[in-house]
């Protein structure tokens, strides 16, 4: 059996800055559809012009292009120990097309890792990094604002399917880095 862990999460909260030492410790293949997504555009493929426009303005690329990145995935790791979905699931829809992705081969989601962190704190994380990494969609207001209201819409709604199925865990990710690194680690140790 696979291990299927999923980092959850607002923009900003820090996912991909805790998955690093994640799947370090745990033996995971991280899978984080933004970066996939990034990396498509870098490479001008038809599916990067295609989602770009949508990441620009802090949309959500439709859930078969994420989902069929995320197989992909799936099928091209067979020996991992288990993966960290870093960005994926974030519909109700894609929360259930996981599930039975999963289901079809006798394997379910281990556990959720929720980044608790409040707007304003995500605001001023997404503006630092703007500075450093220059990621087009952390370059205005507005669509920063865009993917905070997108989240709460549409991702937030996750929180009570994960909670109802008793795999739901929330992590307080306002501190510094190892200070939250070291809470993460320590709830991964007990899943
Ligand atoms: P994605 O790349 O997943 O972006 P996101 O969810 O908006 O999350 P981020 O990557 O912005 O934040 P993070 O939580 O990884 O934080 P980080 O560790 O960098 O997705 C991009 C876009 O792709 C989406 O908007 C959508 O359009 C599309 N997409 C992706 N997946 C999709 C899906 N499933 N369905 C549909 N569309 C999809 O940290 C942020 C900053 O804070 C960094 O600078 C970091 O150094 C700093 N920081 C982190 N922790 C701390 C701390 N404790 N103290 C101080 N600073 C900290
Ligand atoms: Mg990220």
């Amino acid at each position: 059996m696979q291990k299927y862990f999923i980092l959850f999460g607002p923009p900003g909260a820090g996912k991909g800055t805790h998955a690093a030492p994640m799947v370090k410790r745990f033996h995971l293949k991280h899978i984080s559809t933004g970066e996939l997504l990034r990396s498509e555009i870098a490479s001008g493929t038809e599916l990067g012009k295609h989602a770009q426009a949508l990441i620009e303005k802090g949309d959500f690329v439709p859930d078969e292009v994420v989902e069929g990145m995320i197989a992909n995935t799936f099928a091209a790791n067979p020996h991992v120990k288990g993966f960290l979905l870093d960005g994926f699931p974030r519909t109700v829809q894609q929360a259930m097309d996981l599930d039975e992705m999963l289901e079809s081969r006798d394997e379910y989601v281990t556990g959720v890792i929720s980044l608790m962190i409040p707007d304003d704190v995500i605001k001023q994380r997404i503006k630092g990094r703007a500075l450093i990494e220059g990621r087009a969609d952390d370059a205005n207001d507005e669509t920063i604002a865009n993917r905070i209201k997108t989240y709460h819409a549409k991702t937030e709604p996750l929180i009570e399917i994960y909670k109802a199925k008793g795999i739901y865990h929330e992590v307080n990710a306002v501190g510094t880095i190892p200070e939250v690194e070291e809470r993460v680690l320590a709830l991964m140790d007990t899943l």
